[in-house]
Parts: structure tokens; sequence; C-alpha cells
């Protein structure tokens, strides 16, 4: 398995292009079930996630077709066209589900094209149980007959699926996505109430609607779709990555120097920039992405809580952690949406950090410098974190097990090292 190794102490000085977003792209991909004509989808990353949900759309007969290279940092990244002419399976197999929860978001496009659908659960996962009982409450209110079997949810509407009101007892993304794309293709008006306003929700709405789909609402907390008969060919720009962006955000305050994220979208990190201002680092918004540089000296201690959007995503909560991990003073650090997204904490204690865990509280006493050490990626978002305390770090880190950083996170060895890090993959 490869590893990569960050010496720390090199400041970081160049520009780096934000891709398009893995948790907008993934979905938006599954839309090519909803329709037998071509979806073309503009600034898709290059990541194992998304070879992975190609490999599964694969399996149900979707013809898929990559064009681009993202290494030019062309405005429109890769260019993939994915056309589903018929659904030849609607069976997803446990061995593509484990790898990404993602793939469980087939099931409502599966059941409202084809009227059947068979999915494996996706198990437990590193970071919580992360069950799937609101996908499953939304596509039984429109009528879906579900039996769960053999570690699989079987599920059928064989006279379509039909428009329903759906009160979600709490926000969930993939439930939101998974009831939208369904309720494109119902009877009738289906109205989804509490619903995730993350902006890659909205991306997924814009694209449905460019596909003929009849939605409005999307980005606030209750929306109402109109179903269609049909939906047809359309094109469409994933968003920029805001969990890239605020990633590489964070980086210059560990390595020291400033960096320029081109193509990042300011309004999508809405919950991160004051946060970063109060810690004193330097962000700039531009026309065209945000500045951000080191002013010196240690930063300050910032307290955060994790929240659906528009508040601080639990995506950048082991990044920030990294971040506040060097800072004067006390940091506290609440993750509210997932119970076991704590896992960066004895990798970064490794490394020199001072974090004691309560519960779902962290608190993370700054030190004045980290040190190198051998650690281990135990998700996508602790690995990426790791990667930030290195930069920062005395010495030599080795962060092994990188395959969760390359689920999620695109030539992040070539993007970094471009603008000075010293950051090496090693081959196994
Ligand atoms: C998506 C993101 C992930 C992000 C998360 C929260 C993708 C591909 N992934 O994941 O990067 O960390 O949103 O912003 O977009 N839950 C239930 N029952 C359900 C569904 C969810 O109890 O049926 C719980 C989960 O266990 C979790 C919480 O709800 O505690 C939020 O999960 P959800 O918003 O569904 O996350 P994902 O869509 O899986």
């Amino acid at each position: 398995m490869d590893r990569i190794l960050v010496r720390g102490g090199h400041p970081l000085n160049g520009d780096i292009h934000i891709s398009g977003a893995k948790n907008a792209a993934l979905p938006l991909m599954v839309a090519t079930l909803l329709t037998d004509e071509s979806l073309e989808l503009a600034n898709i990353p290059h990541l194992v996630d998304i070879s992975q949900m190609a490999k599964l759309l694969a399996q149900f007969g979707v013809e898929l077709n990559i064009n681009g290279n993202p290494k030019a940092g062309s405005e429109d990244g890769r260019l993939l066209t994915l056309t589903t002419r018929n659904v030849t399976s609607t069976e997803a197999p446990y061995d593509i589900v484990r790898k990404m929860r993602a793939s469980f978001l087939v099931f409502g496009p599966l059941l409202a094209r084809a009227g059947q659908a068979r999915v494996s659960l996706p198990g437990g996962c590193a970071i919580g149980a992360r069950p799937v009982d609101l996908h499953l409450k939304a596509l039984e209110a429109m009528g879906a007959e579900i039996v769960l079997e053999e570690g699989y949810v079987s599920a059928k509407a064989p006279y379509g699926l039909t428009g329903a009101r759906v009160a979600f007892p709490f926000v969930s993304v993939g439930a939101t996505e998974n009831a939208l794309m369904a309720a494109s293709l119902a009877r009738g008006e289906t109205v989804l109430e509490n619903v995730a306003r993350e902006p890659e929700i909205s991306d997924l709405a814009e694209c449905l609607i460019a596909m003929g789909a009849q939605i409005e609402g999307h980005g606030t907390s209750t929306i109402h779709v109109q179903g269609q008969d049909r939906l047809h060919a359309a094109h469409h720009r994933v968003l920029p990555d805001r969990i890239e962006t605020g990633t590489y955000a964070m980086a210059p305050a560990m390595a020291g120097g400033s960096v320029f994220l081109k193509g990042a979208r300011v309004d999508l990190i809405g919950a991160l920039l004051p946060v970063l201002r109060q810690a004193g680092i330097h962000v700039e918004e531009t026309e065209d992405g945000l500045f951000v540089s080191d002013k010196g000296g240690r930063h300050k201690a910032v307290d955060i809580e994790t929240e659906p959007y528009p508040g601080f995503p639990t995506d950048l909560q082991a990044q920030f952690m990294a971040l506040m991990s060097t800072a004067i003073g006390t940091s506290h650090i609440k993750e509210v949406i997932f119970e076991n997204r704590f896992m960066h904490v004895p990798e970064l204690t490794r490394m020199g950090a001072d974090i004691t865990v309560d519960g779902q509280m962290a608190h993370v006493k700054g030190v004045d410098h980290l040190k190198g050490a051998q650690v281990m990626a135990t998700d996508l978002r602790a690995s990426v974190s790791l990667v930030l305390a290195a930069m920062a770090a005395e010495g030599e880190t080795v962060v092994n097990r990188v395959y969760h950083l390359d689920r999620g996170f695109e030539r992040i060895e070539e993007k970094l090292g471009a603008c000075g890090a010293s950051i090496e993959r090693i081959k196994e």
C-alpha cells in the first residue's frame, strides 16, 4: 500500500487549482440512471471514489466515456459522458457498496427508473454506524415495498413511485439526494421537509432541472418536486470542492507562506472564513479564488462545533484540529454529525499534539511545535489532517494507508509539491 513521506518546515508559495467536488460528482453521476439520454458532466475530479462509482454504474448497463486531462488545470477538467439506454441490472453488490457509502445513492434512481433495486447495506464504517434508515423511509413513503434480507435492501415499485410528503427527522445529505432523484421521476408532487442544504444538493438539483425535472426550494429546508414521465440529456459542470478549498486554506497557517486557491468559490466556505480570520490567518477573497497567507508567529485557538450546512462542515473538522494543535491557547472542538469522528486524535498525539477527548468534545491545547512520526490514515478527512500536521512538524512524517487520501484528494502530492512542500509518494 502506498505511503506519503512529508518533510516539515517547507513554506508554501504558489497557486493550487481547486478540483471539482467529489461529493457533488458522485450523486451527479448516479443521475444518469434517470434518463436514457446522455448526461455530460464537466469538471469531474480524478479520484478513486469516482472510479468506484463508474465501476458500479457500468454494472447497471451505463456506458461511460471520459475525456480531458485534469493535469492541464483546464477550466473544465475532465468531461464524463454517461448514457443509460437500458438498465440491465438492478443489483449493487456488497463488494462495491462497502467500499463507498455513496453507492447507496443508486437505490432511489434504480427504483424510479426500473421499478426494482437490490442494494447491499453499506455496513458500519470507520466514522460510525451510518445507517440508511432515512433513505428507506423516504422511498417507502413514495410507495416502494422494501424488505431487508441477507444484508441487502430489496425493493419493488412495480407501478412506479408516487409523490409523497417526507419530513426527515434530522438532516441527511445522502437521504435528501436519494429522495430528490427518485421524486424527479415519481408520479405527482413530492415535498421533502428538513432536507440538507449543502451546496452539493443544489448542484444536483440544478443538473436535474437541466435534465427536465421540476424542482423548487433546493438550498432551503423544504424542496418541492413535480415528478416527470421522463428526463432528458443535459450538460452540467460540477461545482468546485469546498472541502479541498477549506483544507488547502489551512495549509499556509501550518507550513508557513501563502497560496492562491484558484477557482475556489468563497461563498461555499462561509463558515470557515471567519474562523480562520479569528485565528489570525490572512484570507482575501478575489474574483477567481481565495488568497491565504500566514501572518507569521503562532495562530490563536478558536472553538468550533460541526453542523449541517451552512454551519462548520464535519469534513473539515480533522484538518481544523490539526491546525489548532499548534495554536496559542486551547481550542474546544465539538463533533455533532458523526459519533466516532476523532480517530485522527491518537495519530496527531503521536506527533506531539496535546488533545483530550470527552464524548463529542475534543480539547486541543496548542503546543509550540509538532514532531514527525509514523502515522496511520484512518479515513479520508483524517488522513489529510495528518498531511497538514506533517507540513508543520519538525522532521519526517510517513502517512501510511494513503488509499484514503486518493479517494478524495486529487493529486495532493503534486498540488502541494508544486507550492514548495516536501511531499512524496512511496510506492509499494
Ligand atoms: C455526506 C458526505 C460526507 C459528509 C456527510 C455530512 C457524500 C458522498 N458524503 O455523507 O462527506 O461527511 O455528508 O456532511 O456526500 N444518518 C442516519 N440515517 C440515515 C442517513 C444518515 O442515521 O439514513 C446519520 C449518519 O449516520 C450521520 C448523519 O446522519 O450521523 C449525517 O449523515 P449524512 O448527512 O447522511 O451523510 P452522508 O450522506 O453519508
